[in-house]
């Protein structure tokens, strides 16, 4: 397919949430560094009752509110400010739908690329109506926001309800978390080194531990009470980690290469399902608690009413190929968290013999700490002899080589993930964006876990804000001699 560099961008739902915080302050740091198309249009769509004035206002108070100041120029602002333009639709209504697609059709010269950051529901009829305007042939491409439905029945059919007017290389869909610098330096780190690809196994590595923990609540959202920790996260950011971390090397950094290979390690999950999902999986909702030193309401509270929806999930898993066979990979995410942390460690196995036995010094295994948020990090953990005379026999400490990237790049900017997302899909370059297959092998995964709780009816375990979870998700690593990190 013959990729060229969009002229027009058209974002769906550009007065919401999402568009105001990530999205539009994104395309406003491209446009500042010059990273934009020279000739790209921003149109905007959503429900607002607003005109082009009226956008430029609400996206430069967006931009004002959500870019740091030092960051913010005024040239750069007027440029992007003139790029943009806006018509008012009820997506849901065809007649709107219509109208919208032959103002497109008459603005567009070049590649377009559409961005759907709507209900997913509404991304089926979207499509049709840009198919039915002509506007779904060669030249286009379409961004999916996540949740790309709720199970995998309802994935396959917003999937298909697409795949009628884009074929597969023209759909972009996004998890943010692949757009992060540091989930891109885990791919640097695991094949820009000869080091660690021999140790990258069953024989040398014990136990793998992948944790995305946040501060922050549910926030009421009733889009959370409906999704909970295992659509919300698991689904897609966890498994996108576990992916990356999991995969064979591929052959190249190219969107078939690297999706094959995360494709290979979703299908080689063992399925956890029936009475396992009890054994292996916690599921927790936070109830009052305190975060660093302030007192912090239970999800319940915020949310206002009774809820059953998991907050946080903690799980044991296996891959089971060649690679991995025998390892757990223990995955937990959560809200309430005392701290804001996305890590992988990788924990290797004991040294095969000590030969410091006899004068009691404590080996402990070596180990991988590779921290993505809130600052990258990555951490070696090697034993060191203890300074001293030693009359008592040698002593042995743990110490880390440290890597703190944050440092050593101080001076770059940090990135949103969009930035990224942004100018590859603006480029047509899908190497960071998930595929069909991908996402539904993630959704048939996760759907056994939740039809697994379903069945039991088991509420999730209650866990102070401000704790890891609930205990039992402590009893899942040490009933097989691990502990998590914290
Ligand atoms: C989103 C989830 O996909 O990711 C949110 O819907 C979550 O619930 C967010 O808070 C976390 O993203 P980040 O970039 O802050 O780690």
């Amino acid at each position: 397919m013959h990729v060229s560099a969009a002229s027009l961008l058209t974002i769906f739902g550009a007065t919401g949430d999402l568009a105001q915080r990530m999205l539009l302050p994104s395309l406003y740091s491209l446009e500042r560094e010059g990273l934009l198309p020279p000739n790209l249009r921003i149109f905007g769509t959503a429900r607002s009752a607003l005109d082009d004035d009226g956008f430029r206002a609400l996206v430069a108070q967006a931009i004002e509110r959500h870019v740091p100041a030092p960051e913010i120029d005024a040239d750069s602002l007027a440029r992007m400010l003139a790029r943009l333009s806006y018509q008012a639709a009820a997506l849901d209504d065809p007649a709107a739908l219509a109208a919208l697609c032959d103002t497109l059709r008459a603005a567009r010269n070049g590649d377009v690329v559409f961005h759907l950051s709507t209900a997913p529901r509404l991304y089926g009829p979207i499509c049709r109506a840009l198919g039915e305007h002509g506007l779904g042939g060669a030249g286009t491409r379409v961004l999916l926001e996540k949740p790309i439905g709720r199970d995998l029945a309802s994935a396959i059919a917003i999937n298909d309800g697409v795949a009628r007017v884009f074929d597969e290389d023209q759909v972009f869909r996004v998890d943010h978390y692949l757009g992060k610098e540091g989930v891109q330096n885990l791919l640097a780190l695991r094949f820009g080194n000869a080091l660690f690809e021999p140790l990258w196994n069953a024989r040398h590595i014990e136990q793998v531990q992948i944790t995305v923990a946040e501060t922050i609540g549910g926030e009421g959202r009733d889009y959370y009470d409906e999704s909970g920790a295992t659509r919300d996260m698991l689904q897609n950011h966890l498994l996108q980690l576990l992916c990356l971390t999991a995969m064979e090397p591929p052959s190249q950094f190219d969107p078939s290469a690297v999706r094959n290979e995360k494709l290979k390690v979703l299908r080689s999950l063992r399925p956890i399902t029936g009475s396992d999902v009890a054994t292996e999986t916690v599921a927790g909702q936070y109830v009052t608690g305190a975060i660093g030193g302030r007192a912090v309401p239970g999800y319940t509270e915020e949310l206002g009413r009774a809820s059953g929806t998991e907050t946080f999930i903690a799980m044991r898993a296996h891959i089971d190929n060649w690679r991995w066979s025998g390892v757990p990979f223990y995955l937990r995410t959560g809200k309430r968290m005392p701290r804001r942390t996305t890590e992988i460690f990788l924990q290797f196995r004991a040294v095969p013999h000590s030969i410091f036995a006899a004068t009691g010094a404590q080996s402990e295994p070596n180990a991988l700490v590779i921290s993505l948020q809130p600052e990258e990090r990555i951490e070696l953990r090697l034993m060191s002899k203890t300074p001293g005379l030693d009359r008592a026999g040698l002593q042995l400490s743990q110490v880390a080589l440290d890597l703190d990237l944050h440092e050593r790049f101080a001076s770059d900017r940090k990135r949103l993930a969009y930035e990224r997302l942004y100018l590859d899909a603006l480029e047509g370059n899908g190497t960071l964006f998930v595929r069909r297959d991908e996402t539904e092998a993630a959704w048939q995964w996760v759907d056994a876990i939740i039809a697994g709780r379903e069945h039991a009816g088991t509420a999730p375990q209650p866990y102070p804000a401000g704790t890891w979870g609930p205990t039992a998700a402590d009893t899942l690593a040490e009933r097989h001699g691990h502990g998590w990190r914290e």
